[in-house]
Order: C-alpha cells, then structure tokens, then sequence
C-alpha cells in the first residue's frame, strides 16, 4: 500500500502521536524542504510527516520551498499525499470549525517557484490538472469525516491567495463571485507540484476564521490560534480514520 505523507499547515507542526522512526533532512536539486521529513507510524501504519511552515512555524506562505517539500516526500517514499490546511471561510456553510475536502482550486498566487518544468529542460510536460485533487484519497477523507460525525463539506473551491496578508473585503466578494468557498495562502502550488511528480494529493482544509467582511469584525489572530486549537484534533481523527481504512 502506498505510503502515504502529510504535509500539516499552521497549528500543525508536529503530529504528536507519531512513533519516530528517522528523520531525514533532503537535499533537493531545489534547495532545503521547509524541516526533516519524518518517518515513523501513526495509528499502526507507517507514514511521513513534513511541516510546510518548518516546526516550530517560522516560513511564511509566499516562502515555503514547496517544490523541495515536494521533492523530498517523493524521495522519502510518499505514494499520496495528504494537506492540511487552515483557511479562512467563504461560503457560508463554511463556519468556523468546519472542515471541507476540496475539490477544486483557484490560483491567486504570483511569484511563487510553481513548477518543476523551467530551467534548463529537455522538454515541458503540461501536466493535466482539470480535477486537482485525487477522488481516491478525497473518498477516504469524507468517509472518515462521515464516520466520526464531524461538521464537513465534501467538496469546496479553495482560493488560494498570496499573502501573508488577509484579503480585504472587496477581494473576498469576488472570490465569492468567482465560486471560491474557501480562502488559503498554500493550496498552491504545492498541489500543481505533486501532479507534476505524480503523486495523488489531497487537500482537508479547517476552517478558522470566517473570511474578511464574512463577520461582523475584523480578523484576529488570536480567534484563529483558538479555533486551531480546538480543530487540530478532530484533523488528527480523520488522518487516523484515513490510515487505518
Ligand atoms: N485568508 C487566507 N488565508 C487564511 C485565512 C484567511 O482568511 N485564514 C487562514 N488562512
């Protein structure tokens, strides 16, 4: 069976629950990977881990190498991947708390190292991506989301936006107009990426805030780190659920 890899996004650092085995920090024609990748078991099953944002958080989204992240699953045996990503709530299913398997995604990125193709190449590969994220490892998510009850979406449209800013209102209405559901700063390229080295990938995003002009308010760091902390186990859940099924 495929090994399969996760990449956790802010507020998770580390898997805690993993049983060690190595860990490894690559070298990549594309530089350093964002930490060591680390091999070892959770719930009973082998698995790597690699945190996008380093551990302890230190790489902001518009920094994070993801193409030497990428790259060193691959080299470490990742046969799928799984992302975990906190994003802010668009569409109004979408509250805080509520995870969402994503099914698409709209590139709001520029200047970002999005492709393996560039440099000196012997040829480009237009990669297709009209479905981005791989239906297997998206069935297994919503089963286990299924399974232990938890408030999810099935599908959704993730944004993904530059930042490290939050969106101003007017840029969230025409995310809306344009079908985005949610809001995230590292959706991309890194699913682009595992397709270019054909991985299956797969996106289970948390949702932490509601996105700008979605609340009365403005958004607070400190109302995202809360709702980190109270959805970071339910995420551990479903990876668990994924694992094992
Ligand atoms: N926008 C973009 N990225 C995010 C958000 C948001 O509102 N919340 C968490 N990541």
């Amino acid at each position: 069976m495929a090994v399969h890899a996760i990449i956790g996004g802010t507020g998770l650092t580390q898997l805690e629950g993993l049983t060690l085995k190595e860990e490894r920090l690559f070298d990549t024609p594309y530089g350093a990977p964002s930490a060591p990748v680390l091999s070892g078991e959770y719930a009973g099953r082998d698995v790597l881990f690699l945190a996008r944002h380093g551990h302890p958080h230190r790489i902001a989204p518009h920094q994070v190498n993801y193409r030497a992240n990428l790259w060193a699953l691959k080299q470490a045996g990742a046969g799928a991947i799984i992302a975990i990503n906190a994003v802010g709530g668009i569409h109004a299913a979408m509250g805080t708390g509520h995870l969402c398997v994503a099914h698409q995604i709209i590139d709001y990125t520029w200047g970002r190292e999005h492709t393996y193709f560039a440099g000196d190449i012997e040829h480009v590969t237009h990669v297709d991506f009209s479905y981005p994220y791989d239906e297997a490892l998206r069935g297994k998510l919503n089963a286990a989301l299924q399974v232990l009850g938890y408030p999810h979406s099935s599908h959704g449209v993730y944004g993904a936006t530059q930042g490290p800013r939050l969106e101003s209102v007017a840029e969230i209405v025409r995310m809306e107009r344009d079908g985005c559901d949610i809001v995230g700063m590292t959706g991309m390229p890194e699913a682009a990426l595992a397709r270019e080295l054909d991985l299956p990938y797969a996106c289970l995003a948390l949702v932490v805030n509601p996105a700008a002009g979605k609340s009365s308010g403005i958004i607070t760091m400190a109302e995202i780190e809360e709702a980190l902390a109270g959805g970071i186990d339910k995420v551990k859940q479903v990876l668990a659920h994924v694992l094992v099924a």
